[in-house]
């Protein structure tokens, strides 16, 4: 069976930010920005974006689009088109289990934003202190059988939807989803500006201070890149598999890149002015948007509609990446004769169990660091080392051997045939030779 594609340019470009804009943007950027020192880290996040993050989108989503299967299925069918081994399919191989590693603990924050939308709903955070929201939301930590509740909850949402088959709502819902999300960081950085330490957000965020860039934050700032993006996951893969021939795929991507970028610097400018005035902390890591948001809202006038608002639009971002993270695995498992409905069940189901061990990470296994005999790994719970290794290892491996890939060893006639004709030569030009001298020399610098 065909699968059925895109009804528009639109409609994929908007499964496309639906995927991309999600707990990277809102949650995950302004924390690690927080820990890796602000301005530089936030420089080599736009370059990483702009040189190798956008190419690997252009790369995925026209070999998505050549291959029309899911990203397994696709790399072994466009290798042994092009007269090679299908063992390229180990890309996508990687990539399925990246995206379902990341969904297991994906699921497990998503979930945090629904007792969020019940606190905020009942009034809960009205003139609410910094402590006090920190306690709050130990407290949440705390307890396992809260978090385990909204993870269920949250992948539940996610099989449902992917079960029905991603195109029927959602280009609907992200039609409406994303420009309401934007006007409310909108507001909330317009609140952000009246705190009086907007200027502080501004230089931290933009003024590059080169002293406090690391190896380690370098390798940070490319996995994000691609985690923001949905890169190295399938995900767009998956998507491109279902696009019409005669949409650009560089436009196509760019937009979807500028759109993801600017989700993430708004959700800086809204939360540093914050942690500035009530003498937060940037580098408190996880919990950053959960502690300063509600003590933001919590002053504002109509502070309890708006943090109601945004926690189900954050609910609902959260969600549309989350069915992207599935993709790549139910369209596999469908390829090879399972049906959706029992692929997204089997594989939601896989994803819950493994996210019960981010659960306990954050309570009772809370000093549980299986890897503490590497200096790297110190201190860092299961959960730390799924977020470590899927971000700042599979991603950043998977997307330079697709850069090897569609540089390398695919006929340039044949991606000339999918990409806009005067994007291709400098695209090609990128994958050929930045993209993998950058992931390596980032990668080399990590190691010694
Ligand atoms: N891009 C999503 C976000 O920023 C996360 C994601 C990663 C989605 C991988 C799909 C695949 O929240």
């Amino acid at each position: 069976m065909t699968p059925a594609l895109w009804s528009s340019r639109f409609a994929f470009i908007m499964a496309a930010v639906g995927s991309a804009v999600g707990l990277g943007n809102i949650w995950k950027f302004p924390y690690i920005t927080g820990q890796n020192g602000g301005g530089a880290f936030v420089l080599v996040y736009l370059l990483c974006i702009a040189i190798i993050g956008i190419p690997i989108m252009m790369s995925e989503v026209m070999l998505g689009r050549r291959g029309g299967k899911s990203p397994i299925g696709t790399m072994g069918a466009v290798a042994v088109a092009e007269g090679r081994s299908r063992g390229w399919a180990g890309i996508g191989i990687m990539a399925t289990l990246a995206a379902f590693l990341i969904l297991s603990f994906y699921s497990v924050i998503a979930g945090w934003t629904m007792p969020y939308i019940v606190e905020a709903a009942s009034g809960g955070f009205a003139g609410i202190a910094a402590e006090d929201s920190g306690a709050l939301f130990g407290g949440l930590l705390a307890s396992p059988g809260q978090l385990l509740l909204w993870h269920s909850v949250f992948m539940g949402l996610t099989v449902l939807v992917s079960a029905g088959g991603v195109k029927h709502g959602l280009e609907r819902a992200v039609t409406w989803l994303m420009p309401a999300l934007f006007v409310l960081l909108l507001i909330l950085v317009g609140y952000a500006m009246t705190t009086g330490h907007f200027g502080e957000a501004l230089v931290f965020l933009f003024r590059p201070d080169f002293s406090s860039l690391t190896a380690e934050s370098i390798l940070v700032a490319l996995g994000h890149a691609f985690f923001t993006l949905s890169l190295a996951s399938g995900a767009m893969m998956a998507y491109g598999a279902y696009l019409k021939k005669e949409v650009s795929i560089a436009r196509t991507s760019f937009t979807v890149a500028i759109m993801d970028v600017c989700v993430a610097l708004l959700a800086g400018l809204a939360i540093f002015p914050i942690v500035f005035a009530h003498g937060l902390q940037p580098g408190e890591g996880p919990g950053l948007i959960f502690v300063t948001l509600p003590v933001a809202f919590g002053q504002m006038p109509g502070g309890g509609f708006f943090a109601t608002l945004f926690f189900v639009l954050l609910l609902f971002a959260a969600w549309t990446s989350s069915i992207s993270m599935l993709e790549s695995l139910v369209s596999f498992l469908n390829e090879k004769g399972v049906s959706r409905v029992k692929a997204a069940v089997g594989g939601g189901l896989a994803a819950w169990l493994v996210g019960i061990t981010t659960v306990l990470s954050l309570n009772l296994w809370s000093d549980f660091a299986p890897l503490a005999m590497f200096d790297r790994f110190e201190g860092k719970t299961l959960f730390d080392l799924y977020d470590y290794f899927t971000a700042n290892i599979m991603m950043p491996l998977g997307a330079l051997l697709t850069a090897i890939f569609v540089g390398w060893v695919m006929k340039p006639a044949h991606s000339a045939a999918e990409l806009d004709g005067q994007w291709h030569p400098l695209w090609h030009a990128v994958v050929r030779y930045v993209t993998p001298i950058g992931v390596l020399i980032i990668f080399y610098f990590n190691l010694s």
